[in-house]
């Protein structure tokens, strides 16, 4: 090769190697994991897609979802849109879908397969307007478990409860050593709290039909009734006082033995994970609180707001098919608490918690609907403030709660 030629040579390569830099694009990544498990559990994503040849730039948000959809959302809203962003599987993104706002990924759905790969269907039925695909699901998390502390209760001289009701029974023996029995934190995990003793005690069909079928006459009749009159004899064990802003700072209180039990969804077990203490064994983790194992179908999904910048557009491609690889799944759900969307991965290294949560995903029948993909947004942070206010308030009657819950569910948008 002459000079001129070899010259010519080392500048096109030259050329292809800084194509090649160039590709590597800056992801900014909003999300609201910011507790010790779930920063251990997002930090894998962030590794993936930097492995992935991009740059995964963290936007995490202080304060759980409550705080970080109205940001997410009016950044999309205003024209300052980020790369990535977490949010649930439901309605909250309907507007933006419904405003061209947000990318079509349904070409990386259709290459990955992800319609026979991924399941429960319903994460990606979420993710489905008009038959085209907007979002990536990550992850299965349901709201229906009980957390307790074994050693609490052992120190107590009583058995570690193993269902809502021996939970209740138990209470008075750890209040007399000057233990909470439950732990509980402000807003939405109130909320989750009651809905998760409705479907414990009035069933999971009873509960479909008033969130998804707004049965009026149910929520307002007495199988709905005497579960108001169980909440509102509970109220005595987490007084209004001893409720914390976080619902990771109730989940500690659990770990730490200060309180016997926590009702919150099975990203708590990713704290426990973090404390390195052993399902089974330090703790109980209880699907539907013991009474009938069950799960929703929550859980997190990313959407890509759309960009102008086509090398944009294509690492927000690749980031979606990333998160859903098999190595991605398993590193990812082991840490996050979660269910892996896919079947076909390697769980060898799975908790209790996490087998009793496949275990039940096998049955459909104990499968339902994640609140905001049966009900709108606005109507559940209604539900969230009148619940907060029953637990916290000892003057508020079960019939009085009841009664206004039955006239939210009426009056919520279909
Ligand atoms: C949920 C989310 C979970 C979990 C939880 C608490 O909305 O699906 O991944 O992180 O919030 O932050």
């Amino acid at each position: 090769m002459g000079l001129k030629k070899f010259t010519a040579a080392l500048a096109i390569s030259a050329s292809f190697f800084a194509v090649g830099a160039a590709k590597a694009t800056n992801i900014e990544v909003t999300h609201w994991w910011t507790s010790g498990g779930e920063a251990a559990a997002v930090a894998e994503f962030a590794k993936a897609v930097d492995a992935s040849g991009d740059k995964w730039v963290d936007g995490a948000i202080a304060g759980s979802g409550d705080v970080a959809r109205p940001i997410i959302i009016s950044r999309i809203l205003g024209g300052n849109p980020m790369g990535a962003t977490q949010l649930n599987p439901g309605k909250d993104a309907d507007d933006l879908i419904a405003a061209g706002l947000m990318e079509d990924i349904s070409d990386v759905a259709k290459a990955g397969d992800w319609a026979n790969i991924l399941r429960p269907k319903s994460q990606l039925e979420s993710c489905t307007k008009d038959g085209k695909v907007y979002c990536v699901p990550v992850n299965l998390h349901s709201a229906q478990w009980m957390w307790t502390n074994r050693k609490v209760y052992e120190d107590a001289g009583i058995k570690p409860p193993q269902n809502w009701a021996e939970f209740v029974a138990a209470a008075p023996a750890l209040q007399a050593k000057g233990i909470q029995p439950l732990s509980l934190a402000q807003g939405w995990p109130v909320g989750l709290l009651v809905n998760d003793v409705l479907v414990a005690l009035a069933g999971v069909d009873n509960f479909v039909k008033v969130y998804k079928d707004r049965d009026v006459a149910l929520a307002s009749g007495p199988e709905f009734g005497k579960v108001f009159e169980a909440l509102a004899s509970v109220r005595q064990f987490v007084p209004a006082d001893k409720m914390v802003p976080q619902w990771n700072e109730a989940v500690a209180l659990v770990i730490q033995g200060k309180a016997g039990a926590n009702i919150m969804g099975d990203w708590a077990g990713g704290e426990f994970q973090v404390a390195k203490m052993v399902a089974g064994k330090d703790y109980d983790c209880l699907p539907g609180l013991g009474v009938t194992p069950v799960l929703n179908t929550g859980g997190d999904v990313f959407y890509f707001p759309k960009s102008k910048d086509p090398a944009v557009t294509a690492a927000q491609k690749k980031m979606a098919a990333t998160l859903v690889t098999k190595e991605v799944q398993v590193a990812f759900n082991l840490k996050k608490g979660s269910l892996p969307m896919r079947a076909d991965v390697d769980l060898s290294a799975a908790n209790d918690c996490m087998k009793k949560g496949l275990a039940i995903l096998d049955h459909s029948k104990a499968v339902f609907p994640n609140d905001i993909q049966m009900i709108d947004r606005d109507s559940l942070n209604q539900i969230n403030d009148l619940f907060t206010s029953f637990m916290a308030t000892p003057a508020m009657t079960a019939a009085d709660a009841q009664a206004k819950f039955a006239d939210i569910i009426k009056n919520a948008p279909k």
